[in-house]
């Protein structure tokens, strides 16, 4: 099947040269755009208008790379990361938290600035792979690929479909983003649809490529303009669907025709879009009811200072939490922080997680429920 995109041999392997494909006729696909647009352009403003900084980052980055990666085989929870992420550093599978953190880390650090998208995905893999317990994966951390790399296809030649030839990875790249960053008044979310499809077919490291080319989406429509905040998110669909999204990445090259796939693709941001608008009006519920529960605390207590902290970090410790609040120059001593807390444990925000008596460890079950993935490994 030769129809769209070349192929190249190397050693004997037919590795799949993608073309920067053609955006479909935009009347074919409006329906579904629009439909994704309009979601992520709502979740957007909502982030914007949120009482409390940085949930984007702080929560739905996070539960994106929980999805991202469980799309991947990871089994690292939402409830797992947010422990992972205190003091503790604690996780049912300590290396695979790591890199489920480690997505979210190059989150963080990509939202902030605009990198160019090739050293971006470099620097996403290198967060992914630098502590890899696998001596190969950690020495290639941040680099493209020099081996052919593949997935099984019963219709290609040995049942392997093989990507992109390294020695043609940094000419497919260069103009993958060329396609990337164009501005010709395309729609953003389509044109990142397409980029999406090319940048897995060109598969440029050896390992992660799903992840990295999944955080590119919403770091790229914040890069461009198209949103305020790194908010299009695709990886809890891709977890749920994940058979559809493979599907229209394979039949899209099979006939050369895009509009299938980004009407799939559209209906994956749409829906992830979707979810976390609902996830956020609840959050913001939630916000408010923790805000008349805690009107009885004494005004000057820490307590008020540490709600909106918690809305973000609804696993912590008191060390965690005295960090916090010496982060911000103020000078809380470890005793009133543990005060402040009991009084939050009084009218039901945290609760004591677990029967330790040192170093224990708080949650906000009512956050954690909203964020928590159905049909993942049941948190220990
Ligand atoms: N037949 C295919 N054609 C094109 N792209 C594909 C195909 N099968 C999978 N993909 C893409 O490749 C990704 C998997 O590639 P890779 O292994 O490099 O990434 P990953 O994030 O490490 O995932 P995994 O942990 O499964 O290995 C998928 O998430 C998907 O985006
Ligand atoms: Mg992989």
């Amino acid at each position: 099947m030769i129809a769209f995109g070349t192929y190249e041999f190397v050693a004997h392997r037919q590795c799949y040269r993608p073309p920067v494909p053609s955006f479909p006729k935009l009347d074919d696909v409006w329906d579904a755009l629009k439909a994704a647009d309009l979601s992520t352009q709502a979740f957007d403003r909502a982030l914007d208008a949120f009482p409390v900084r940085n949930v984007v980052g702080k929560l739905f980055a996070r539960l994106d790379a929980v999805h991202s990666s469980g799309a991947e085989g990871s089994t690292t929870t939402f409830t797992d990361l947010m422990e992972y992420q205190t003091v503790l550093k604690r996780a049912p599978d300590v290396g695979d938290a790591r890199q489920v953190e480690a997505a979210a880390v190059a989150f963080d650090d990509l939202a902030l600035d605009s990198t160019e998208p090739i050293t971006a995905i470099k620097r996403i893999h290198k967060r992914l792979f630098e502590h890899s317990t696998d001596q190969m994966k950690k020495e290639q951390a941040g680099r493209l690929k020099t081996y052919p790399n593949g997935t099984m296809d019963p219709d290609a030649a040995n049942g392997i479909f093989h990507y992109c030839a390294p020695h043609s990875v940094e000419g497919a790249l260069t103009e993958w983003r060329e396609l990337t960053l164009g501005s010709d008044g395309k729609p953003e979310l389509l044109r990142q649809a397409l980029s999406h499809w090319m940048f897995e077919h060109i598969h440029p490291m050896n390992d992660g490529n799903g992840r990295i080319g999944r955080l590119l989406v919403p770091l790229l429509m914040k890069q461009k303009g198209a949103l305020n905040n790194a908010c299009a998110f695709l990886g809890e669909s891709v977890y749920h669907d994940k058979d559809i999204y493979i599907e229209a990445l394979k039949n899209a090259r099979r006939s050369g025709d895009m509009l299938a796939w980004c009407r799939t693709f559209s209906f994956l941001v749409n829906q992830t879009a979707r979810n976390n608008l609902e996830r956020l009006r609840k959050l913001g519920e939630l916000y408010e009811d923790w805000l008349s529960r805690a009107k009885p605390i004494r005004s000057h207590s820490v307590a008020h200072r540490l709600l909106p902290w918690i809305l973000v970090t609804p696993r912590f410790t008191v060390r965690d939490a005295t960090a916090f609040t010496a982060l911000n120059g103020d000078r809380t001593t470890f005793a009133a922080i543990n005060i402040a807390i009991a009084r939050l444990r009084d009218i039901g925000i945290v609760e004591l997680e677990g029967t330790a008596r040192s170093n224990r460890l708080f949650g906000a079950k009512e956050v954690m429920s909203l964020f928590e993935v159905v049909g993942v490994r049941v948190p220990t």
